[in-house]
């Protein structure tokens, strides 16, 4: 089963340009990183699942198609997930926001969880799991490995920058899950960082460096 998907389009190329610029100042980055995230919500909110329902407008009845309840929601994995979060949340408000907590050793680069905290009926709702980098697949399979504990059975994960041996980790711990990403990168280095990447997420988000 094909489950990754790299986003070609002219202007995800040109935002992602701007992220991967090392001159690039935080605000802008911020800024950027909603551009691009709002951008991505759209192919990736494609794949959520309609109904259709009767509609009256001032002129007549009609049908039309609308989510399907509870609606689906969006898992930021904290801390870089949020700036992808909140481009998707600003393209469908209607979802509800969960969040876990994963922090990188840096002597072993293994995620560890620390809080987790996700919107009711998890089981039902089309999950739209969010981290902008896919280095060693470790934060994201941990936490789809979370939702799965709590009953979800669809989840999407959604990244700006996939290495190869994160899509590969990924793909062996949770096969049923299509991966989305703006670029596929070459490879990590020994710090377990993507080449080229764009340095850490997290700390370019918020300004940390
Ligand atoms: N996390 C980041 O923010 N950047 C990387 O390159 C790898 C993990």
């Amino acid at each position: 089963m094909t489950h990754v998907t790299e986003l070609e389009h002219p202007i995800v190329s040109h935002k992602l340009a701007i992220l991967r610029d090392e001159n690039t100042s935080s605000p802008d980055f911020r800024k950027t990183l909603m551009e691009l995230g709002n951008i991505m919500s759209w192919p990736v909110f494609s794949h959520l699942n309609v109904t259709p329902t009767q509609v009256k407008t001032p002129m007549e009845h009609t049908t039309q198609s609308v989510l399907v309840k509870p609606y689906p929601c969006i898992v930021s994995i904290l801390r870089a997930g949020n700036g992808m979060a909140d481009a998707f949340s600003a393209s469908l408000p209607e979802a509800p926001i969960g969040y876990i907590g994963m922090q990188r050793d840096s002597d072993t680069h293994i995620a560890e969880p620390y809080f987790k905290k996700l919107p009711d009926q998890i089981e039902e709702r089309q999950i739209i799991l969010v981290d902008p980098m896919l280095a060693t697949g470790s934060s994201a399979s941990q936490a789809a490995g979370f939702l799965k504990k709590d009953g979800a059975r669809k989840i999407l994960f959604v990244c700006l920058v996939a290495a190869p041996e994160g899509i590969e980790y990924f793909h062996q711990q949770h096969a049923d899950i299509p991966i989305i990403t703006a670029a596929l990168d070459r490879k990590l280095d020994e710090n377990a960082y993507i080449l080229p990447g764009l340095g850490d997420a997290g700390d370019r988000i918020y300004g940390t460096e």
